[in-house]
This record gives C-alpha cells, sequence and structure tokens, in this order.
C-alpha cells in the first residue's frame, strides 16, 4: 500500500475526485493525511467528514516561508508519504521543500502547459484566441509550472465562453485527468 499525503487551500474538489477514484477502484493505496495551510478551506472540512485524517498548518502562525516549509514538511513526513499531491495548493514552495520531495510530488495546472504558467490562466487563453484550453498534471521542481509534464487533457474553447465557463469546462477535466495520473504513479513498480 502506498501513502498519499493530499495538499489544498480551498475548495478541494481534485480531492473529492482523488478521494472517490481510490475508494472506487480500489487502488493500493491510502489517502493518509490533508493538509490544509488555511483553516476554513472548504475541502479540509469535507475531508474531515469523510474520516480522512486531516491537518491544518496555517502559514500565517509563521515568520517566513522557510519557517512554515520546514514545519509542513515535518508534519507530511509524519504520513511517510510515498507521494505528495498538490490539489490547490495556493503557496510558493522553497526550493528545500520542492528538493526534499524530488520526484514524490506532483501538481495540477489549469493550462496546457507550457503555456499559461502562473495564474488567470482562462482570462490569457481566451485573450491569446486560443481554440482549446486544457489542464496538466506535472512533477513539482524548483522552477514555478515547469516541471516534466505527467500527462494533459485538452477541452474546445467555445465562442461565447467567459473566463468563469471555461474554468468549469476544465475543472470537470480535472477531475478524471488527475486521478488518472495519480493511478498511474501508484501502481507502478
Ligand atoms: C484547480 O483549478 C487546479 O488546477 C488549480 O487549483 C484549482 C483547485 O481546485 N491548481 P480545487 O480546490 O481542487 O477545487
Amino acid at each position: 500500500m502506498k501513502n498519499i499525503v493530499i495538499l489544498i487551500s480551498g475548495r478541494g474538489s481534485n480531492l473529492q475526485a482523488i478521494y472517490a477514484a481510490c475508494k472506487a477502484q480500489n487502488w493500493p493505496a491510502h489517502i493518509v493525511a490533508v493538509i490544509s495551510n488555511t483553516p476554513q478551506a472548504a475541502g479540509i472540512h469535507w475531508a474531515k467528514e469523510q474520516g480522512l485524517e486531516t491537518q491544518v498548518l496555517d502559514h500565517r502562525a509563521f515568520d517566513g516561508r522557510e519557517q512554515f516549509d520546514q514545519a509542513l514538511i515535518r508534519l507530511i513526513d509524519c504520513y511517510k508519504p510515498d507521494l505528495v499531491v498538490l490539489a490547490g495548493f495556493m503557496r510558493i514552495l522553497t526550493a528545500d521543500f520542492v528538493m526534499h520531495y524530488q520526484n514524490r510530488m506532483v501538481n495540477i495546472h489549469p493550462s496546457l502547459l507550457p503555456d499559461f504558467p502562473g495564474l488567470h490562466t482562462h482570462e490569457r487563453a481566451l485573450e491569446a484566441g486560443c481554440t482549446h484550453a486544457g489542464a496538466t498534471v506535472h512533477w513539482v521542481t524548483t522552477d514555478l509550472d515547469h516541471g516534466p509534464i505527467l500527462g494533459q487533457i485538452k477541452v474546445p474553447i467555445q465562442s461565447g465562453d467567459t473566463a468563469q465557463i471555461l474554468a468549469e469546462r476544465v475543472l470537470q477535466a480535472e477531475h478524471s485527468l488527475y486521478p488518472d495520473i495519480i493511478r498511474q504513479l501508484i501502481e507502478k513498480e
């Protein structure tokens, strides 16, 4: 059995999709902890309701990024993770943190990387006149949103799309892509 730790900051819809797939498909893995940096994250309340182990480590209680990331490493490592899954974890990570989980930490980004790293991906895809948008799952490296790509899913951009409509369409696609990629990683070896 592999140990998965999921980090979130908000809604947690990808967390829900991963949890559902893990259960329905009998992955040889457990979600051993869901950790949030914000106490009010909706996803943390949902995780609690499912009986998952939850932890909140509020970044505002720390003097700086280094201190927070070091405390987060100590917390995560209590759960002996084989895989650390960033699912809407809205923090810029220090190089030490990233290196500590090298080849063990994945992220999902709501664009077809290398296009549109960073924020406001849907607005930027619409402004650029793209015909497709999508999402990317990648290994996390010190270069933000630039790690090796593990998988992508494309969705069409339709006339009349607003950033919000497009975000919703991409999010639905994320919910199939992210569990698929995590399952492949978990079933390797
Ligand atoms: C998703 O759009 C994901 O691509 C991005 O953050 C959002 C998280 O949404 N990294 P949720 O919290 O999983 O609903």
